[in-house]
């Protein structure tokens, strides 16, 4: 019997040149993807860095104008000075690692006034956290001690911040949208529908948890509104507010303590169409929750300029309110154009502000009412200008919407609130 001897496997198998080759290959493809990867994270990929740091401003006397940053003084103070470090680390070697600053506060001082500020900067990974801050804090020394006159002590003390600090730094401040907190670049908007902390002072009144009527936050505990919102139903026990963007799954929901309505309140020709709603306890404040700011009584709200209506109003006359908040651009339109014999013939009062497109097509409409109408001012801080009111229809041609004038009312707020 023969046999023949067992076939040993063949190691050629192996070495097959083919398997070598790809093998080679994948092999230093993976390291090569692999360095590339480290050297760009430790290089090139950059981290937002926030600061805080306070400028004492001598020569300047603080007085009550400073209070608040609807003021001019306050809008024209602080521009300066976030100019002035602006202009500074855009001449110094930090040009591409700043990124912005803003002035969250002023403060009385013993010696004048007291910028706070919040600064932003990019920088790769492969810095240390203590010579970013020699950096910095070497380039705050070149800051000019005269500058267009007005004069400027920086500390040279910078404070390094977490991402819930600089929510907390600009949450003492109102009107600032999330990327104005994060100090990030101009966001583009043209989109109907809102994002998540758009509109972050958007409130859904609710009457027995349906959504009724928009609101707007002033405060951690007040809310304006529309007096017409509470014609049939004006006990608080029936109505809670939301927060965020959903209706359906709002952020956060209060139940409301009291409404105030204006006394002079007129269904007929809508005039103090106005009324503060006080919340049960107070809405924590976060990125995508907090207050606007309210204008000066003597600030004129320039025809023409743009501004930007919210809520969870209907799309069209006898439509549904919607589940997610959307967002109208509109322009403010003079009284005088907007009584015009074609348009409201006389309807439009001087506590009422007219805002529209000259086509029509966009507009507020029923749901809407008691939202915010809103505008940026030159240091991306948004101010109430008005309050959705009435209006024809829902964007018709010459028959914009028309609004509660807040700087008539900023007074009666005070009144009725202390804000
Ligand atoms: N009164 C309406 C409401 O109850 C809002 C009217 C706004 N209309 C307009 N065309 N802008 O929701």
């Amino acid at each position: 019997m023969s046999s023949r001897p067992a076939r040993v496997p063949s190691t050629s198998r192996f070495l097959n040149p083919y398997v070598v080759f790809f093998g080679v290959v994948a092999g230093v493809l993976i390291l090569a993807v692999t360095i590339a990867l480290l050297i760009h994270f430790l290089a090139f990929d950059k981290k937002s860095y926030f600061y805080s740091s306070s400028f004492q401003i001598p020569n300047v006397q603080y007085s009550d104008h400073l209070n608040s940053p609807a003021t001019q003084e306050y809008r024209t103070l602080s521009g300066r000075i976030e100019s002035v470090i602006t202009t500074t680390f855009k001449e110094s070697n930090l040009r591409n690692q700043f990124i912005r600053a803003h002035v969250v506060k002023l403060r009385p001082n013993s010696s004048g006034v007291m910028a706070e500020i919040v600064m932003k900067f990019k920088f790769s990974r492969n810095n240390n956290a203590a010579s970013m801050k020699s950096r910095i804090e070497s380039v705050l020394l070149q800051i000019p001690n005269k500058f267009e006159n007005l004069e400027i002590n920086p500390s040279t003390e910078i404070t390094s911040l977490t991402d819930q600090d600089t929510v907390e730094m600009f949450n003492q401040e109102c009107g600032a949208h999330p990327n104005l907190i994060t100090l990030s670049e101009e966001r583009v908007m043209g989109g109907i529908k809102a994002e998540e902390g758009d509109w972050p002072w958007q409130v859904s009144l609710q009457l027995n948890n349906v959504h009724f009527c928009g609101g707007i936050l002033i405060s951690k505990t007040w809310i304006l509104t529309a007096a017409h919102c509470f014609r049939s139903h004006s006990d608080p026990h029936q109505w809670t507010a939301t927060f965020g963007i959903s209706i359906a799954f709002p952020a956060q929901r209060k139940r409301i303590n009291t409404i105030l309505i204006h006394n002079n309140y007129n269904f007929v020709t809508h005039e103090n169409d106005i009324a503060v709603v006080k919340l049960d306890g107070a809405v924590p404040f976060t990125k995508n929750i907090h207050r606007v700011c309210l204008p000066e009584a003597t600030q004129n709200v320039s025809p023409g300029s743009t501004a930007y209506v919210t809520g969870w109003g209907s799309q069209s006359f006898g439509g549904n309110t919607v589940r997610e908040l959307q967002q109208g651009r509109v322009y403010i339109i003079s009284n005088n154009v907007c009584n015009a014999p074609t348009s409201y013939n006389g309807a439009v009062l001087p506590g009422m502000l007219c805002a529209g497109v000259p086509q029509g097509g966009v507009d507020a409409c029923r749901g809407d009412s008691g939202g915010p109408l809103v505008q940026q001012d030159s240091r991306r801080l948004w101010f109430l200008v008005g309050i959705v009111s009435w209006g024809q229809e829902c964007g018709l041609a010459d028959k914009p919407g028309v609004y509660t004038r807040v700087t008539a009312y900023r007074d009666w707020i005070t009144q009725q609130t202390g804000i």
